[in-house]
């Protein structure tokens, strides 16, 4: 369905055309003054250019010609030739009665829908997941919901870290301490491998203790490459392995994302690439893009127009490995060749800035990528802890996520717990969602580029832009309509109030904060529209008693707008991957 500033620049667009101007003038935007009006168009200024004549007159001459029109309950010329404009409550009541029949609530649909392939999460295999994925998940998670809701086709793949170095680390180390394992034996025989007892507890205990052993050990050092590149040669017994620390770490990685509703279509890992690398080298050679520079084989992708040096990206080093690059090279071909997408989003660290310009450049370069095809680096900040440094555990280490989300949980659970509306059995329930809707509205009321400062106390607290004070509003509306009876149909002839018309138009421009944060890549702009709601809602049930009202026309007219606040509330939620709860 049409936006509604843009049935106001239709009807501008005539009135300007309609006396002799270009329709182009008539362009109406959210007013930047809403104590003034709620719209503007300040097209007379350009007319006043392009016809040489004061933009007060033009202005007018249009304005006049909707002096009539029952879509407006001001159109006013002030200034120097801005027309401001209010928009009357029977076009206001229709429009948002279109946008809760519409089937997409009102948010505008891709004309052409793309294909985005999202490339989010990145979690290592035998590497517990930290902080510092949560973002990457976080993000990512909302941009996908925020892209299938504008009508475009969406593949989530975590792109998992499984064919590095860690695994060589962590392989080298399971050898010393487990000699007696089956698969470290003389003649083993995979087809008859069952496994070994290892848990998730020991695969996570184990990495960072081969990592700090490697750094001082160069004696297990050199037997950790010297594993991953049997591993990557393809050493049965390795490979049985492997797959068996693939398998355990998965588990753990999906359950972790699974309590953050965290999901992905494919668990490709860069494993999963390797296949596609010759075709890779094949075409950098073919192309004669790659030469070697001090043992390594490279391509250049510097720009006259840089103003820094871009470096060489390294596709090949000395002792013959594949690099992360060649990996991501690798990956856009399989996700070329599988997916045909139109768009590529990377939701990874800004620190990682340096390596996307360079594998997109050389994967344009090698028209391994259509021209058309955009790949995007969408990065993000670091989250700090209140000393504004990076989170750290309080002995200086890096947090894990599960601990991370174990402390919001408890936190959360201290609360609930204390709450009588809800029953025993729901509290668990309660507390996960409460706990998701903090961790998560925490980082995404951020843009997503800036470094944020992790505060639990100020996530948790029921006023402000926080989790809390959204899923309050939505229980504070539930409590509404399960006292009243609710509506299913909005059917409101007319506003009785100034907070309720302030809450309708929120909910009528709500679509297009959708169709910005799409824009933009930015969920934040989804956060701030979910507060600006709640706010608008806050006041509305402030001034007006809903339940004891006595005119039954003013209390159908405000049930009507809860459900609708409800609705809407949801749908924003939902984009940010929170789920709300019925009490709180
Ligand atoms: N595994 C990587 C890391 O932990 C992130 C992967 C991001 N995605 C990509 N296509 N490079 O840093």
């Amino acid at each position: 369905m049409k936006a509604l500033t843009q049935i106001l620049t239709e009807k501008l667009s005539a009135a300007f055309e309609a006396c002799g101007y270009s329709a182009e003038l008539g362009t109406v935007v959210t007013s930047d003054r809403p104590d003034l009006c709620q719209f503007q168009c300040n097209g007379a200024f350009a007319g006043a250019k392009l016809y040489k004549k004061a933009p007060r007159m033009i202005a007018q001459e249009a304005a006049n010609k909707l002096a009539d029109d029952d879509s407006f309950a001001k159109i006013e010329v002030v200034g120097a030739g801005f027309i401001n404009m209010d928009v009357s409550d029977k076009l206001l009541l229709s429009y948002v009665k279109d946008v809760l029949s519409d089937e997409n609530l009102g948010i505008p649909q891709a004309e052409k829908p793309e294909t985005i392939v999202l490339d989010y999460g990145g979690p290592n295999v035998a590497k517990p997941l930290h902080i510092g994925h949560l973002r990457s998940a976080v993000i990512g998670e909302s941009l996908k919901r925020l892209a299938a809701a504008t009508g475009r086709k969406t593949i989530a793949d975590v792109h998992l870290g499984d064919w590095g170095l860690q695994i060589g680390l962590v392989i080298a180390e399971l050898k010393e301490r487990h000699p007696d394992w089956e698969c470290f034996k003389e003649g083993f025989d995979p087809a008859s491998f069952s496994g070994m007892p290892l848990t998730v507890d020991e695969l996570n205990e184990v990495y960072p203790f081969a990592s700090a052993k490697s750094k001082e050990n160069d004696e297990f050092k050199a037997k950790a490459k010297a594993v991953t590149a049997e591993l990557q040669k393809g050493a049965p017994a390795y490979i049985a392995l492997w797959k068996e620390i693939i398998k355990i770490s998965v588990a753990d990685i999906k359950s972790n994302y699974d309590k953050l509703n965290v999901s992905f279509d494919y668990w490709y890992g860069e494993s999963d690439a390797e296949k596609f690398v010759p075709e890779l080298l094949d075409i950098l050679n073919s192309k004669g893009l790659m030469y070697e520079s001090q043992g390594a084989m490279v391509v250049d992708v510097a720009e006259d127009s840089d103003k820094v040096t871009i470096p060489p990206v390294i596709i090949k080093k000395s002792d013959d490995s594949n690099i992360y690059a060649t990996t991501d090279l690798a990956t856009i071909i399989q996700r070329t060749k599988e997916w045909k997408p139109d768009m590529i989003w990377y939701v990874v660290d800004s620190r990682q800035s340096l390596h996307f310009t360079q594998v997109f450049r050389c994967a344009k370069k090698a028209n391994i990528v259509s021209d058309e095809c955009s790949l995007e680096h969408l990065g993000f900040g670091t989250m700090n802890g209140t000393d504004g440094k990076p989170y750290k555990t309080r002995e200086g280490g890096v947090m894990r996520l599960e601990v991370l989300y174990d402390m919001v949980y408890d936190y959360a659970k201290g609360m609930v717990d204390k709450s009588t509306h809800s029953a025993e059995e729901d509290k668990a329930d309660i507390a996960r969602r409460v706990a998701v809707a903090a961790i998560k509205f925490g980082d995404l009321i951020n843009h997503r580029a800036k470094d944020y400062i992790f505060d639990l106390d100020k996530f948790m607290a029921a006023e402000g832009k926080t989790g809390s004070f959204l899923l309050y509003s939505v229980a504070r509306v539930n409590s509404i309509l399960n006292k009243t009876g609710g509506s299913d149909c909005f059917d409101s002839a007319e506003i009785y109030s100034d907070s309720e018309r302030a809450m309708l138009l929120g909910i009528a421009m709500s679509g297009e904060a959708f169709g910005l944060a799409f824009r933009d890549r930015a969920p934040n702009i989804v956060c701030e529209n979910a507060y600006k709601l709640a706010e608008l809602f806050a006041k509305f049930y402030h001034e007006n008693h809903i339940v004891d009202e006595p005119d039954e026309n003013k209390k159908r007219a405000w049930i009507n707008i809860c459900a609708a606040v409800k609705t809407m509330l949801e749908k924003h939620l939902d984009i940010l991957g929170i789920e709300t709860v019925e009490l709180f």
